[in-house]
């Protein structure tokens, strides 16, 4: 992981005028004439305050329909992928939360954009807690599933494994916050690379204690360059263009997506997949595109994991394509995997 202080000190105005590819249905803002959405906040365990939104049908006794928590993908807000998600499955008649994880977007935590797997997936569980109190809601208890896309997969495995509560997982585009820390994609990171990465932590630690600024690290590039790979470019094309580009209050368009570099080791202690097999016999879905990037986190997880569970592979789709481009995304699966799962 590079530093992008440097970068980011640099920014000049805007987003890129490039186009934006917007084939195959991309609409990430996409928002239903026949489901209402409203802005809630609800405690975690630690008393931290996470803020989410929640979809039901319009004019419907929504009563005994079943739940789902939706988490969006990681250095993202839940503006990005996890409210299209949440209200293409309101639509179809569950009740859907979308979070943002503690320190991102409008949840409590400092510093802001800070990295910390346990307290993401306490969000998953916080969020359980909100469905399930029933002086707000009518939620049963027993229906309620969770689903996490890109890095938010393996926050709601991890959640999933401590808290029986979520009756049914799915994932889409997952990727594994932990092994891609320690070992890059595809093991392209040696361990000198990964001692270098935490050596840089720590000497933010030092830089923090003798009164320097916080610096930030991986995310998404905020200019491209010519030598971009494929990756950076398919990220940029969804964060850094009208097609997925947000920026909640009280951030800059320069700092999203950026973790802080001290805290982004925490995930190199962070082993989601670990006792998987522990969510059974509660169902989990996993969805790839079959040329997503991150398709390894997908299988790997896949070929952990107890029964009952199904990867999914999207023909031709690749890992951000399953953000937001709603003819891609297999919502009739989803639909169906949850209506089975929280009967
Ligand atoms: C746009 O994205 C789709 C889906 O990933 C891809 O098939 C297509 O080649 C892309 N078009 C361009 C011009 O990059
Ligand atoms: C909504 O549905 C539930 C369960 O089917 C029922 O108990 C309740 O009376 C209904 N409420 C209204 C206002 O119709
Ligand atoms: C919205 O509701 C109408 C009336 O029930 C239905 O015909 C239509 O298919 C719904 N649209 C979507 C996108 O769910
Ligand atoms: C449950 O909801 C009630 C009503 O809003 C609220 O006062 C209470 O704090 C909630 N409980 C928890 C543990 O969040």
């Amino acid at each position: 992981m590079k530093t992008v202080a440097h970068s980011i000190l640099a920014l000049g105005m805007g987003m890129s005028a490039m186009a934006q590819n917007m084939s195959y249905g991309a609409d990430n803002f996409y928002r239903s004439n026949n489901v209402t959405v409203q802005p809630i906040s609800f405690p975690t365990h630690y008393q931290t305050t996470v803020a989410g939104n929640i979809f039901y049908l319009k004019g419907q006794n929504n009563s005994a329909a079943p739940a789902v928590v939706v988490g969006h993908p990681m250095g993202a807000v839940k503006e990005q992928s996890a409210n299209l998600y949440a209200t293409k499955l309101a639509e179809q008649g569950f009740i859907t939360v979308s979070i943002d994880v503690p320190f991102w977007g409008a949840s409590d935590g400092k510093p802001r954009n800070a990295v910390l797997p346990d307290l993401y997936a306490e969000a998953f569980s916080a969020a359980v807690d909100y469905l399930g109190n029933q002086s707000l809601t009518s939620v049963d208890r027993e229906r309620i599933g969770g689903l996490g896309i890109c890095g938010s997969g393996s926050f709601v495995i991890s959640a999933a494994k401590l808290d029986p509560r979520l009756k049914a997982i799915a994932t889409g585009s997952m990727y594994d916050m932990g092994t891609l820390a320690r070992h890059g994609l595809q093991n392209s990171q040696s361990v000198d690379q990964v001692k270098e990465t935490i050596a840089e932590a720590a000497q933010q630690r030092w830089t923090k204690i003798d009164g320097g600024e916080t610096q930030y690290t991986g995310g998404t590039l905020d200019h491209l360059t010519a030598n971009a790979t494929p990756v950076e470019r398919e990220f940029y094309d969804y964060y850094r263009t009208k097609r997925g580009e947000f920026t909640p209050v009280g951030s800059t368009p320069e700092l999203t997506t950026h973790p802080t570099l001290s805290t982004f080791t925490k995930f190199i202690n962070f082993y989601p997949f670990s006792g998987i097999e522990i969510v059974s016999p509660r169902p989990m879905l996993f969805i790839s595109g079959d040329q997503a990037h991150s398709r390894e986190f997908s299988e790997d997880a896949y070929s952990r994991a107890a029964e009952p569970k199904e990867l999914l592979w999207v023909p031709g789709a690749g890992h951000v394509d399953l953000y937001d481009r709603t003819e891609l995304i297999p919502f009739q699966r989803l639909t169906e995997f949850f209506q089975t799962s929280l009967a």
